[in-house]
């Protein structure tokens, strides 16, 4: 029997968390469970002095009622927080790596928490399986910009990041071409080239380079001076790497992953130099996360919120919820016709709640 769960969003942020914080606390509330949201990762429930306010947020549908639309998480979130690893400074300078599961897993149970919602990309799902793994009961909503997640076929955000990639190299192409110039646009993407992809299709670039195929930069130089254009649009993954070279690493900290960045100034270097071309770099960066999602990551986010509510209900954990809707494929015309997709109404109107579990087919 559940009686309270609790929401946490760990890594970094991405448009359309909120969305699951409202959803998850809507489709709980209705089941009758109190919700709280945990602050900042786990720190809220294992260093709670931290917080004036308190490291636990007492979420209702009053308070998640207006958030969907707002970038960011209301919960506060963290990349260098495993509490299987905590690091911990002693006298001198010296630092040590501390495991603080087990205070973690006391503190659910002080807290009556009978259930976890993770939310979060690679690293915060491993600690929540983690978690599962000791006797906590958990699922785990997949966020991240990158899209990068093998089991789901779109994560929240990740469309938002690419519509607005698309809109910054729409925008440089007036300028490009004015001074017939070359553009070398980083997008962010980690280790994936998902966003660089469909931006740089979308946007209409000359050449996209991403991780999963190693680039030739004389291939890339040869490619625009034979081209028509007189200015060109080269769109860069902040991971991809020339052909025998490796990817380009910013910073490296312990107990987080490598900061990728700079190669969009290299190629730029590069090619202006192969091609006789003036060329400019710009690194979209941290914009392509900030910002309120656009609608499709908000109806994602909240899909996979009230999802992970119904999947406790049914007793799972040790889950994630995903979307994996079959490929595009071909209907017969007539059939397609004929079954059009109406939302049943109840009355005259319809509550965010109630609509989630249209959606959802409860
Ligand atoms: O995983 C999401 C992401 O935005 C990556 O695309 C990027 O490499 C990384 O996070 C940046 O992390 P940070 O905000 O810690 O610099």
């Amino acid at each position: 029997m559940i009686k309270k769960i609790a929401i946490n969003t760990g890594g970094g942020d991405a448009p359309g968390l909120n969305a699951v914080i409202q959803a998850a606390t809507l489709a709980a509330t209705k089941r009758g469970w109190e919700v709280v949201g945990i602050r900042e990762g786990y720190s809220g429930l294992l260093d709670p002095q931290n917080y004036p306010s308190g490291g636990l947020v007492r979420l209702t549908p009053e308070s998640v009622q207006d958030i969907s639309h707002l970038g960011g998480t209301i919960l506060g979130t963290v990349n260098k927080g495993n509490p299987f690893k905590v690091t911990e400074s002693l006298q001198g300078g010296i630092k040590v790596e501390k495991d603080r599961s087990d205070e973690l897993m006391e503190a659910f149970k002080k807290n009556q928490i009978d259930a976890l919602i993770a939310i979060g990309g690679d690293g915060s799902l491993t600690i929540a399986n983690s978690f599962y793994k000791r006797g906590l009961r958990v699922v785990g909503v997949p966020k991240t910009i990158d899209n990068d997640l093998e089991s789901t076929v779109l994560t929240f955000g990740y469309q938002t990041a690419v519509s607005f990639a698309t809109e910054c190299i729409d925008r440089l192409h007036s300028t490009a071409d004015a001074h017939r110039r070359i553009f070398v646009v980083e997008v962010m993407g980690r280790y994936a080239g998902w966003i660089a992809l469909n931006s740089g299709i979308a946007g209409r670039a000359d050449a996209i380079l991403i991780p999963e195929i190693p680039y030739s930069i004389q291939k890339v130089a040869d490619h625009i001076t034979s081209s028509k254009r007189p200015y060109a649009i080269v769109v860069v993954a902040e991971g991809a790497k020339p052909v025998g070279g490796e990817v380009m690493v910013m910073a490296r900290e312990a107990g987080r992953q490598e900061r990728l960045g700079g190669v969009a100034e290299q190629i730029s270097t590069q090619l202006q130099q192969l091609t006789a071309q003036e060329s400019r770099a710009m690194v979209l960066g941290h914009l392509l996360r900030g910002g309120s999602p656009i609608a499709f990551d908000r109806i994602l986010g909240l899909t996979f919120g009230a999802a992970a509510v119904g999947a406790l209900a049914k007793g799972e954990s040790g889950v994630m919820v995903a979307l994996q809707p079959p490929r595009i494929c071909s209907v017969p015309l007539a059939e397609a016709v004929a079954k059009m997709k109406l939302v049943p109404v109840e009355g005259d109107g319809v509550s965010t709640a109630r609509a989630l579990d249209i959606c959802l087919g409860d």
